[in-house]
């Protein structure tokens, strides 16, 4: 009898396996395309910026990009819940249209199984919308809201679902705090919002090691650590890769003595992470700046250049007066944190759909009285939203945000943004070299200091690339992040700015 449900149970065991098995294999076998197309995507997303003027962040300094949470919003634009062109869609992701539901609820599924938090929501405010079976697939929440006679719970419930979504983050970081009525209007029809969350430790802790110099204009506090790590260095680049306690994920930091823009700087590390005898184990000393970021930006411009040009911010020339449905803008809040423990990162996209929009109505945007003060010249001269909304697409307008907040900023060193002594200075010029060697009381040993511009790559071993970070000036940021917080005039600003992330604006 024994025997016998032992040989039972070894039987049912071995289908079990087999069964398994065939698991394992179809999600590690041919069906992996999706894997591919959507690092394909990504890589374009950060190569198409250098070929667009759009103001894509709104401090200047730092970027960061969630490749995923601007494929997933095209994967339900896709969908046509609203009469938008999906022209280009397929082939910016690197699929086919009919492929694309499944592909998404493919990468949906394994970010998931990644321990990514994710939330997908559309706001529709009209009871009448048909639900496409892939939101049943992405899990899609549809909330049905009227913006112009339900404002505050619909406030409210757009609102929580951003903060429950990214930790509290990004809560009131996207959405304008006064101005939302600006961009939640009568032709607004609906929107799609997305969230994305992770935290991770850290394998090897770092340890604080104080305020350094960066990039010869700030202070900033760094971390440090030890240990073997995997390095990678050529006349291009240094790189060197920190491992997260989850299995498989990792956060690669690079940098080129050269000074390459972010674009190049990225397809150059493509180039050596595809080689593998470029790589090997060293004992090395690490130091990074403790990013604290909290960035927003928006996509439509790079999009068109992928060859999605019809979709977004289409306004008919020949016949303005003509209804049609157009997409506004991808905006993404993102968060981003490197602590001595952890790594923390929050991201949350979301684009609205209008009906017939070639009026943009950002020149009747009120002034809150709250919001004028004396001590600014800012708004002395008439902050006509013209003018911002030329110079949110203008060359110039980094330098000239730069000069307002330079106006508007107290001289006094703020936050760690400030000149570094000379000595700071003149240390800073000698670890310009990538990799180099220090002696000390004659042991040497490797150190590696992200104390210039530098791009990083957080990296899951299934999917690819999750997010992407570049930094050139941690002054500029600081500056920009502290403006805010310190003066009301550009805590008004960055709330016109908000609104101009949201709307077709030049
Ligand atoms: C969708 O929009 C296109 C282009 O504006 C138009 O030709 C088509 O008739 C619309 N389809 C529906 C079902 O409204
Ligand atoms: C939903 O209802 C609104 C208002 O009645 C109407 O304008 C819109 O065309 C309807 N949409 C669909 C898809 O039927
Ligand atoms: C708001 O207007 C919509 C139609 O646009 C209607 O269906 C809904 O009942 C209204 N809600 C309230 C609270 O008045
Ligand atoms: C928006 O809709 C509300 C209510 O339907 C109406 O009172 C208001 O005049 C409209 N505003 C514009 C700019 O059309
Ligand atoms: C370094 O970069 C330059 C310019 O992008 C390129 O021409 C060169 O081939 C690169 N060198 C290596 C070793 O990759
Ligand atoms: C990898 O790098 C080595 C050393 O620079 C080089 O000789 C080799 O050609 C590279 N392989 C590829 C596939 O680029
Ligand atoms: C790193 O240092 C440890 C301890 O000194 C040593 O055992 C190990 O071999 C070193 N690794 C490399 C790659 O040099
Ligand atoms: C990072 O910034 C957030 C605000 O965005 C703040 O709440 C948090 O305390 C900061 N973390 C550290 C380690 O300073
Ligand atoms: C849209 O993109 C396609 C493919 O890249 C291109 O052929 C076409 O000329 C573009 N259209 C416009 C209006 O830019
Ligand atoms: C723009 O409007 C004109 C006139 O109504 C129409 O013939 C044309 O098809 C429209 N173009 C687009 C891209 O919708």
């Amino acid at each position: 009898m024994k025997t016998f449900s032992k040989g039972k149970v070894g039987v049912l065991f071995t289908v079990f396996v087999a069964q398994v098995l065939l698991l394992v294999d179809s999600t590690n076998g041919a069906g992996d395309e999706y894997l591919e197309h959507f690092r394909g995507f990504a890589n374009d997303l950060i190569s198409k910026t250098k070929d667009t003027t759009e103001a894509t962040e709104t401090k200047p300094g730092l970027h960061l990009f969630n490749p995923f949470g601007i494929g997933i919003l095209l994967a339900h634009i896709n969908e046509q819940v609203w009469n938008v062109s999906t022209v280009g869609i397929p082939e910016a992701l690197h699929t086919q249209k009919k492929l694309i539901a499944k592909e998404y609820t493919q990468l949906l599924r394994q970010f998931r199984r990644r321990q990514f938090r994710i939330s997908n929501t559309v706001y529709s405010r009209f009871a009448n919308l048909t639900r496409p079976m892939a939101f049943d697939q992405f899990l899609t929440h549809i909330i049905n809201l009227d913006f112009t006679n339900q404002t505050a719970e619909f406030f409210d419930s757009f609102n929580s679902f951003i903060d429950s979504g990214t930790k509290g983050y990004l809560n009131n970081e996207i959405v304008p705090k006064l101005l939302w009525r600006k961009i939640f209007e009568n032709t607004t029809m609906g929107s799609y919002l997305n969230t994305l969350y992770y935290k991770g430790s850290w394998e090897q802790p770092w340890s604080n090691i104080g305020d350094k110099p960066f990039n010869y204009d700030s202070l900033v506090p760094f971390l440090e650590t030890r240990g073997e790590f995997k390095v990678v260095e050529t006349a291009n680049i240094s790189a060197v890769v920190l491992n997260i306690q989850d299995p498989g994920k990792e956060v690669i930091f690079f940098k080129s003595a050269s000074f390459l823009d972010t674009p190049r700087l990225h397809e150059e590390f493509l180039k050596v992470q595809a080689n593998q005898s470029l790589w090997s184990m060293q004992n090395l000393t690490v130091q990074v700046p403790a990013i604290n970021a909290t960035n927003m930006a928006r996509h439509h411009l790079g999009l068109a250049h992928m060859g999605v040009n019809q979709t977004f911010c289409l306004i008919n020339i020949t016949d303005p007066q003509e209804f049609y449905y157009t997409q506004q803008p991808i905006t993404q809040g993102n968060h981003f944190e490197i602590s001595a423990t952890h790594l923390e990162l929050a991201s949350a996209s979301g684009t609205l759909v209008n009906y017939q929009s070639d009026d943009v109505n950002i020149n009747d945007l009120e002034f809150a009285e709250d919001y004028y003060d004396d001590d600014y010249d800012v708004l002395e001269t008439e902050p006509e939203l013209d003018d911002i909304e030329e110079h949110v697409n203008s060359r110039q307008f980094k330098n000239q945000e730069r000069q307002r907040i330079r106006r508007a900023t107290p001289s006094k060193l703020l936050g760690g943004c400030g000149r570094p002594s000379e000595t700071g200075a003149s240390k800073l010029s000698t670890t310009q070299n990538q990799i180099r060697t220090i002696t000390k009381q004659g042991k040497s040993s490797k150190m590696l200091v992200f104390d210039t511009p530098f791009s990083w790559i957080f990296r899951d071993e299934e999917i690819g690339e999750v997010f992407y970070g570049h930094v050139s000036s941690l002054c500029q940021f600081n500056k920009a992040s502290n403006a805010i917080f310190t003066s009301p005039t550009h805590a008004w600003l960055h709330d016109v700015f908000k609104v101009a992330f949201w709307k077709c604006i030049a």
